[in-house]
């Protein structure tokens, strides 16, 4: 993979005056023409409409924490990621939106000679099935990994080289939620076909799956991604595995932030896993770096050992009001306003509420004072805006003209101006669990309940959830019951007349955020359900 690398293409995209968070259609169709003129291998037959329209996966930037930055390959197995899935849940992380957590590559699985895929049962005594089922029982979105060419990196496990459609049918047997796809070992493969293609792999297998695909900027992928995955990534590597590089993960944040205007929902820029709190890094950079990732709409995959993480770490990391900035409903990905080499001002991310993000990055060596003015950021001079400083928590105004703001080095001032004093935080959605298991003993006919509880911690009401009928089953029935931030599915099966066996059932349901009216993720759980003997009919 490339070590360091420059985003020609999206300068060029830049160019053709598109305004950002362009719908995926206006996109698409200016892709195409710079792909003519740039020589990238855009075919006409790409799906016109974005992956996640269909699927209506990660239109916020997914949340969750993977492996390699802190780890590499040493020592992932079941054992670490159950601990770390702990810990998610312990540090307050979960509750902060932190969903997508699994394996990233390591020795998860091998090709067995009939061609499928098998798991590691040293590494994972509970198969990678079992690991999901626990992950999935916690309340947590199983992630896993794996490589579009013929091995991944350090070749340790096979890529899905010609065996896309029966390796997307394993990771949907495992219960895979998210899958990371890889690029190594893919001489000679057509990037924008093989991703393509396993994105239909995706949907032949039945389970929808966030697709994030990894080819480190390799083949514009931010010019048609959108259409066959969620995510991608736009940059080398941001560290190699144990230690955080704060020089290297600033070059990815401004080489990423070139191509805020590809992002948008269920289509993010990814400049690579997260390294706050890694070995290497100070309390401001890590502050800084969640700050940019943040204010870049990136996807929040932590990367550092929470199992071990300090107190200000998990307060960067779980920092709501920080949060509510990458979550936001408009997908709008922030950008560079100017950059004086030790000074920048980012901005350009309008909010749902009306409001507007700005962050102050610092990278020179004393305390600096500047005062951002509302004409730079394309306010009135007039305005009267209130100001929150998403790190102090504290809210002052109403300014007139700008603000002064003070940085000590490395540091940002990550703010959020308003018209009102009022900073709301948009829907943040947490579940006790993705999981229902029932068993009936039974031979007559009885009916068995399973509930799983979905809270929003933002700050308003949601309208009920809206189960989608075409993912229930005729021997399950779901009612949704909401009171306040709190909605509880109940999950109802009836025995009369079933057959000995195991069903399965993956429910969706979707909502809206109450002030935009835009859909929020498609919420996706799993019902098992196991008859034992053959159920007489009802009487
Ligand atoms: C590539 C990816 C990393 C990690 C490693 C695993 O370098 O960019 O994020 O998955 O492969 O080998």
């Amino acid at each position: 993979m490339p070590e360091e690398w420059t985003p020609v293409a999206g300068r060029v995209l830049r160019g053709c005056g598109l305004s950002f968070a362009a719908p995926f259609a206006v996109l698409l169709a200016a892709a195409l023409a710079v792909a003519a003129a740039t020589q990238v291998p855009l075919s006409k037959d790409m799906p016109q409409r974005a992956h996640a329209e269909v699927d209506g996966l990660a239109l916020t930037p997914p949340m969750g924490w993977y492996p390699w930055n802190v780890f590499g390959e040493e020592p992932q197995n079941e054992t670490l990621i159950r601990e770390i899935a702990a810990a998610l849940v312990s540090s307050g992380m979960k509750d902060a939106g932190y969903a997508y957590i699994g394996p990233d590559e390591g020795m998860c699985f091998e090709r067995g000679r009939d061609g499928r895929l098998a798991p590691n049962l040293a590494r994972y005594p509970s198969g990678l099935r079992g690991l999901g089922d626990h992950l999935h029982r916690l309340g947590l979105k199983y992630a896993l990994y794996t490589d579009a060419g013929s091995r991944t990196c350090s070749t340790a496990m096979p890529g899905t080289k010609g065996h896309e459609y029966e390796d997307m049918r394993s990771f949907a047997g495992w219960r895979a939620d998210y899958i990371k796809i890889d690029w190594c070992n893919s001489q000679g493969q057509d990037i924008v076909q093989t991703y393509a293609e396993l994105g239909k792999a995706q949907r032949a297998a039945g389970r929808p799956v966030v697709h994030s695909l990894c080819s480190w900027g390799d083949g514009y992928p931010w010019l048609w991604a959108g259409a066959v995955g969620h995510m991608w990534r736009t940059t080398a590597d941001i560290c190699a595995p144990g230690r955080a590089d704060w020089a290297r993960a600033l070059r990815i944040a401004f080489a990423n932030e070139k191509l805020a205007e590809f992002a948008g929902p269920g289509r993010w820029n990814d400049p690579d896993m997260m390294v706050v709190g890694m070995p290497g890094l100070s309390e401001a950079q890590n502050r800084s770096l969640f700050s940019l990732w943040c204010l870049m709409a990136a996807p929040l995959m932590a990367g550092n050992d929470l199992r071990s993480m300090d107190r200000a770490t998990a307060g960067i990391l779980t920092n709501l009001e920080a949060i509510a900035v990458d979550q936001d409903p408009l997908g709008v990905q922030g950008r560079v306003v100017w950059n004086d080499g030790n000074v920048s001002l980012w901005a350009g991310k309008p909010l749902f509420d009306g409001s507007l993000a700005v962050l102050v990055l610092y990278q020179g060596k004393h305390r600096a004072e500047r005062t951002i003015a509302w004409e730079e950021l394309g306010l009135k001079a007039a305005d009267e805006l209130y100001v929150r400083d998403l790190w102090a928590q504290t809210t002052s105004g109403p300014h007139a003209g700008g603000i002064k703001v003070s940085v000590g080095p490395d540091d940002a001032a990550f703010l959020r101006l308003s018209k009102k004093n009022d900073f709301p935080v948009p829907p943040i959605i947490v579940a006790d669990t993705y999981l229902v298991s029932l068993r009936s003993t039974a031979a007559r006919p009885e009916a068995l309940a399973g509930t799983v509880t979905v809270t929003n911690k933002g700050t308003s009401d949601l309208a009920p959830w809206r189960v989608d009928a075409r993912s229930v089953p005729s021997w399950l029935r779901v009612e949704v019951a909401a009171s306040g931030r709190t909605q509880t599915f109940r999950n109802t099966v009836s025995t009369a007349g079933l057959k000995k066996g195991a069903y399965h059932a993956q429910v969706r349901a979707d909502n809206v955020e109450p002030v935009t009216g835009r859909p929020l993720s498609a919420l996706y759980y799993d019902v098992d359900f196991e008859v034992v003997r053959n159920v007489r009919r009802a009487p």
